[in-house]
């Protein structure tokens, strides 16, 4: 069970009403936290994901804690016949696609010489290729509902962050996409946006990479600018706001919400992580 994610204190509560979100990745972590913000301010969701038992499960939890209308489809971003599936299934259920937000994503530490060509082409599929892939399935709809989409991105690449290639260029070209989008589909009025969290406690990605991210001695954060970690509810705000009517005016922006983190944490034990790297378990 995840921790409720309530932005209804902050925002107006019917914000959504009679919208319809479709979210990759929104059977755990932060996008499940994004989803469930976002019904409930109203909207209708389906959330795709590859595993179905962990999905149904999800969606099952969430319908329990918002009342909220909440549908898994399960599908893999990677092949477009399943994306479109999605799509499909969608329309079906509740007729309509206002919000999109790309959030299935792959990653975990490897250092260069440790990273197969098939490791680097599996994330950039799941990441790169199933962002295009789930937005070109719904960008006629989204057109229709003059929506709003959300690609999930990060800040790896913004440093170089060693043990990240994989995803750091994956999400580098996903924030291309963002802008590339803004101008295409603008004129169509649809605003196009990206968030870039920072460390999430509890999530899946924080599990896997925090390793290579340098901490205080304590285990605090305090070399983050803003002192703290951050919670899934940060990210639920900015996804919210961006979805909301209060930015009708912004698109083709990748918000950072991580507290300032990138610009003061360096990778742990630099340059001896990339000669000597240690051998990393799998998580
Ligand atoms: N380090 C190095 N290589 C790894 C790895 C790791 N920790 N985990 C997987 N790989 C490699 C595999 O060995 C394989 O390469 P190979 O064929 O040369 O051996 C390749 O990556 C594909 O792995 P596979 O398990 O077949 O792919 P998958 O599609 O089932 O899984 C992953 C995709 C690897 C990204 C998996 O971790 C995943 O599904 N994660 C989803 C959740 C997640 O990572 N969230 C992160 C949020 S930040």
């Amino acid at each position: 069970m995840s921790s409720v994610v309530d932005t209804t204190q902050i925002f107006k509560e019917n914000l959504f009403a009679g919208k319809v979100l479709l979210c990759s990745g929104g059977g755990s972590g932060i996008c499940r936290g994004m989803t469930e913000a976002m019904v409930r301010h109203g909207a209708k969701a389906v959330i795709i994901s590859r595993s179905k038992d962990k999905l149904e499960k999800a969606a099952a939890e969430m319908r329990q804690a918002t009342g909220g209308e909440i549908i898994a489809v399960a599908a893999d971003v990677r092949k477009p016949e399943a994306v479109e599936n999605a799509v499909q299934k969608t329309i079906e259920a509740f007729g309509r696609i206002d919000f999109l937000i790309n959030g299935a994503a792959g990653n975990f530490l490897a250092p260069f010489q440790d990273l197969s060509y098939n490791a680097f082409r599996t994330v950039i599929e799941i990441d790169l290729l199933g962002t295009f892939n789930l937005t070109k399935a719904a960008s006629e709809h989204l057109k229709k509902a003059k929506g709003s989409i959300i690609n999930v991105s990060a800040t790896l690449y913004y440093t170089g962050l060693p043990y990240q290639q994989h995803a750091g260029s994956a999400k580098a070209a996903i924030d291309a996409l963002t802008k590339h989008w803004a101008v295409e589909l603008g004129p169509h009025g649809v605003r196009v946006n990206g968030i870039s969290p920072g460390p999430i406690g509890s999530t899946v990605g924080m599990k896997k990479l925090s390793g290579a991210f340098r901490r205080d001695e304590n285990g605090g954060h305090s070399s983050i600018p803003l002192g703290r970690q951050g919670e899934t509810m940060d990210i639920a705000q900015a996804t919210v706001f961006l979805n909301s009517q209060g930015a009708s005016w912004i698109t083709g922006v990748t918000l950072v919400v991580d507290g300032g983190c990138w610009m003061t944490t360096a990778p742990v034990n630099y340059p001896q992580m990339v000669l000597n790297p240690p051998k990393l378990a799998r998580l």
